[in-house]
């Protein structure tokens, strides 16, 4: 009889359309179907009227078990017939049960980049992208950062055999965007860039940055605060503590490293925070009169701030994520744990 059970499930589990699951049911449960005719085929003379007993039983058992099983293979054969039906004539039928979608879900990076994109456009900036192979010019030296200056070692780059480089920071935009669209500019630049890095919880080699540029008349480290804490309170929903000190990029002057007080430790020190308790966040300044010349752009006239934000350290940030190398892991347990928005 368990043969006999493991046998019908497996007919059934091959049984999709109300016909197939009908032809199941006279295999077992018509006139002289394997399950109807179990009795006939026994020799009742050789039990005893326990063994009997207990045959009857379990043959009773088996029969009402086979019923509500092929019973509910009809019905869910029904459902999915309906269901091709009202696809086929283009229809919905709103009383049919729903069937869970399979969508996927976006990357932690993606959804903080789309959140930080609604933040600036609502704010007035362009959202460009440029690219992830660049020239050395756009990369370094227009960025006032010449052949042998000692800043190029700081971020160690992988080149390629035909001279350009896998971009090692979204600030390779800013000379390009200026070049195209001459200021007043407000521009954010998300993007990929790659580093020859030794990886470890808080570093990749291939990570997101998000730049900001904004050239106006008269600004000042006063507008570029202000844009960094307007930004920071709509991300995390509410006062954060940051702190900034100074920090040297050759592109900007001054220039500045805006640190956001650890979110995972709470300023305790850990991992990722490298027991500090702080994470370096967004390296900023006022744009380097220089740079500014290399966009041609008029420099009695016009000054700007620029700033380089870790999209996937701000990201590891808002949700909680300890160690960075999660991001490229590509792992579907990890992935299937963020919302579809922020
Ligand atoms: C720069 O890349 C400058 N271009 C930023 C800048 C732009 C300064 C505009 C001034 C004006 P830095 O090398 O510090 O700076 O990188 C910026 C941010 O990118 C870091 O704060 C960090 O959050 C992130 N980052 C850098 N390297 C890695 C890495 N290997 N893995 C993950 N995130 C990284």
């Amino acid at each position: 009889m368990k043969e006999l059970h493991e046998r019908l499930l497996a007919d059934l589990a091959a049984a999709s359309t109300s016909e197939e699951v009908e032809a199941v049911r006279v295999r077992y449960l018509g006139r002289k179907g394997l399950i109807t005719s179990l009795a006939k085929g026994t020799d009742f003379s050789r039990m005893t009227p326990d063994e009997r007993r207990e045959f009857g039983k379990q043959l009773n058992e088996l029969k009402s078990l086979a019923e509500q099983e092929l019973a509910r293979a009809a019905e869910a054969a029904k459902t999915k017939a309906a269901a091709l039906t009202a696809a086929a004539r283009g229809t919905l039928d709103m009383t049919l049960p729903g069937i869970e979608p399979s969508v996927g879900c976006l990357h932690p990076i993606t959804l903080v980049q789309m959140e930080l994109e609604d933040i600036f456009q609502r704010m007035g900036f362009m959202v460009l992208t440029g690219y992830e192979v660049e020239t050395e010019y756009y990369n370094f030296d227009a960025l006032n950062v010449p052949a042998d200056h000692p800043a190029r070692e700081m971020q160690d780059t992988y080149w390629l055999a035909n001279g350009l480089l896998m971009r090692t920071h979204t600030s390779a935009n800013q000379v390009r965007a200026l070049e195209e669209y001459g200021a007043p500019l407000r521009a954010i630049f998300p993007g990929r860039c790659f580093r020859y890095e030794a990886v470890d919880a808080s570093h990749e080699n291939t990570f997101y940055q998000l730049e900001g540029l904004l050239v106006e008349e008269d600004i000042s480290v006063a507008h570029l605060i202000g844009v960094m804490k307007a930004l920071l309170g709509q991300v995390f929903h509410g006062e954060v503590a940051v702190r900034l000190r100074p920090g040297f990029f050759p592109f900007v002057e001054p220039g500045f490293e805006l640190d956001l007080n650890c979110l995972l430790c709470g300023g305790a020190g850990c991992e990722t925070c490298k027991g500090t308790g702080w994470i370096e966040l967004i390296p900023c300044g006022l744009v380097h009169p220089k740079v500014l010349q290399y966009g041609r752009i008029d420099t009695s006239r016009y000054s700007g701030f620029a700033f380089g934000l870790g999209l996937t350290r701000l990201a590891m940030m808002k949700f909680g994520i300890s160690d960075i190398r999660w991001m490229n892991s590509g792992d579907i347990r990890f992935l299937s744990q963020f919302p579809a928005a922020v």
